[in-house]
C-alpha cells in the first residue's frame, strides 16, 4: 500500500527540479509517495492524491539516502599504534615501506575468519546507516594475495545480501600494494591479477568495478592499464586512486579508459586536470583522508571550473581515514575544500550514485535522488534546513533512515503519526 512521507523541506536532488538558485531541487511542504520499495510520486504535499496515508515528519528536512562512493570498509585488526606514530610526526609512506600501513591490515585480513570479516563489515555498515547512508561502495584490497582477496569479495557479497543494511556496490581493488610474498616478483603479481583474478571476478560477478592505486609508492600507469583493460574486457567499470601523494599520470589513464571515477586528487597536475575536463569521469574527494595526512586540498576550484562533477566520500579505512562518517566528510568538504553545502550534498547523493552507475544509466533502479521510479532510499533529518546537514560534526542527526521502503535506523524517541489525507 502507498504511504506518503511529508516534511517541511523535501530535498529531491532531481536535476529536472534544479535551478541556479536551488541546485538541490527543494520542494517546500513537500511529500514523497512510497510503494513496494520505490518512490512513485514527489511534489507539494497539497497535491497528494486523497486517501494516501501521510507520515508527517514536521518542520524538518527529508533528503535522498546518502551514497558513500569510496570506502575500504572490509577490514579487520587495528592500526592504533601506527596512528599514534603518525600523529607524532611519522610519515605514512615511510611506514608503509617499512611493512606497516596497508600491509599490516593485509596481515590481519589474511588471518581473519571469513565470517568474522563479514561480521565486522556488517557492523560498520550498520553504523553508517545510523548516519544517513543507504548505499556504500566497498572495496577489497587488503587481502592482496589471491585467496584473501577472494575471501574479502565473498564477505562483501554475503553482507550485500542483507536488506537491513545499506545497499552495497562491490569493487575489486586489484592493485593496492604488493604483498610481502610477491616482493621478488612484482611482474608475476601484476600478471596474475590481470590474467586470472580480474577475469575470475568478472565471471563470478564478485564486483562491479575494478580499482587501482596509481601513485609513486604504489602502482605505475602501465601496470594499472593492463589490469583495467582486463576489467573492460570483463565488462567491469573502472575507479582509480589518483595523485594522493604524487601525480604520475593516473588521471590521464582514467580519462582515456572512460573510468567512472578518479579518487583523491590532492596532487593532480595541469595535464591530469586537462584530461578530466574532456571526460565524463567524476572526481571523488576524500577530505577526511587529506585531513588525517595533513595534506593541502585538491584543486577543487579548477575541477569545478572545468565542469568535473564532484563527489564526496568517506574513504573509510583503518589507515588514512579512520572514520565511517560521510556527514563528517561533508562537513570537511565545506570547511576545508570550499565546497558549497549544495555541492557537498549533491556529491553525497546524485553525483555519488552516478559514479556508481546508480543514476543516469538505463535499466537500473536510480538512487541518490527522489524521483518517481527511484529506490525509496531516504533520510529524515532532525534538522530544520539542508544547510544544517554539513554543520554538526561527529554526531548523528538522523531521525529515520530508509532503504527501499524499509527502516534501517530510527532515532530514539522519534515519534511519527500517520493520517490519511481527506
Ligand atoms: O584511500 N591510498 C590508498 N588506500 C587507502 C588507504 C589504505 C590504508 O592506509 O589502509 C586510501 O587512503
Ligand atoms: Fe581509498
Amino acid at each position: 500500500m502507498s504511504v506518503a512521507h511529508a516534511a517541511r523541506r523535501v530535498v529531491t536532488c532531481d536535476p529536472a527540479r534544479a535551478t541556479q538558485a536551488d541546485p538541490l531541487g527543494v520542494v517546500e511542504d513537500g511529500a514523497i509517495v512510497v510503494l513496494l520499495g520505490r518512490v512513485t510520486w514527489v511534489g507539494p504535499r497539497g497535491d497528494l492524491a486523497p486517501g494516501v496515508p501521510v507520515v508527517d515528519h514536521g518542520d524538518v528536512v527529508l533528503t535522498p539516502g546518502l551514497v558513500d562512493a569510496h570506502t575500504h570498509a572490509c577490514w579487520s585488526g587495528s592500526r592504533h599504534a601506527e596512528y599514534a606514530v603518525r600523529m607524532a610526526g611519522g610519515n605514512y609512506e615511510a611506514i608503509a615501506k617499512a611493512g606497516g600501513g596497508i600491509v599490516s591490515t593485509h596481515k590481519s585480513v589474511v588471518g581473519c575468519d571469513a565470517g568474522v570479516l563479514a561480521q565486522e563489515l556488517a557492523a560498520r555498515l550498520a553504523r553508517m546507516a545510523t548516519l544517513g547512508v543507504t548505499t556504500v561502495e566497498v572495496k577489497s584490497g587488503y587481502g592482496l594475495v589471491p585467496d584473501a582477496e577472494r575471501k574479502q569479495l565473498h564477505a562483501i557479497r554475503d553482507v550485500a545480501r542483507n536488506a537491513s543494511l545499506p545497499h552495497v556496490v562491490p569493487t575489486f581493488l586489484a592493485l593496492h600494494a604488493i604483498p610481502p610474498v610477491s616482493r621478488q616478483d612484482r611482474e608475476g603479481y601484476v600478471r596474475h591479477v590481470e590474467t586470472v583474478l580480474v577475469p575470475e571476478v568478472a565471471r563470478d560477478g564478485l564486483a562491479e568495478f575494478v580499482d587501482a592505486y596509481v601513485d609513486r609508492d604504489a602502482f605505475q600507469v602501465a601496470e594499472a592499464r593492463r589490469v583495467f583493460e582486463a576489467a573492460k574486457r570483463g565488462g567491469l567499470g573502472i575507479r582509480v586512486h589518483v595523485g594522493q601523494f604524487a601525480d604520475i599520470g593516473g588521471a590521464e589513464l582514467a580519462a582515456e579508459l572512460g573510468a567512472a571515477s578518479v579518487d583523491h586528487l590532492e596532487h593532480v597536475g595541469p595535464s591530469g586536470m586537462f584530461a578530466l575536463t574532456a571526460s565524463k569521469t567524476r572526481a571523488i574527494l576524500l577530505p577526511t583522508a587529506s585531513f588525517t595526512l595533513a595534506q593541502t586540498p585538491p584543486p577543487v576550484a579548477s575541477l569545478r571550473d572545468a565542469g568535473v562533477e564532484l563527489v564526496v566520500a568517506s574513504d573509510a579505512n583503518p589507515g588514512t581515514a579512520p572514520t565511517e562518517s560521510l556527514p563528517l566528510a561533508l562537513a570537511f568538504a565545506v570547511r576545508a575544500y570550499g565546497l558549497t553545502p549544495a555541492e557537498a550534498i549533491l556529491g553525497a547523493t546524485r553525483h555519488a550514485a552516478a559514479s556508481l552507475h546508480r543514476f543516469g544509466v538505463s535499466g537500473g533502479v536510480p538512487r541518490g535522488a527522489l524521483i518517481a521510479g527511484a529506490a525509496a532510499d531516504f533520510v529524515v533529518w532532525d534538522l530544520p534546513h539542508e544547510l544544517a546537514i554539513v554543520q554538526p560534526w561527529g554526531v548523528s542527526r538522523t531521525r529515520l533512515v530508509v532503504r527501499e521502503g524499509q527502516v534501517l535506523h530510527q532515532a530514539h524517541g522519534h515519534n511519527v503519526q500517520t493520517s490519511p489525507r481527506t
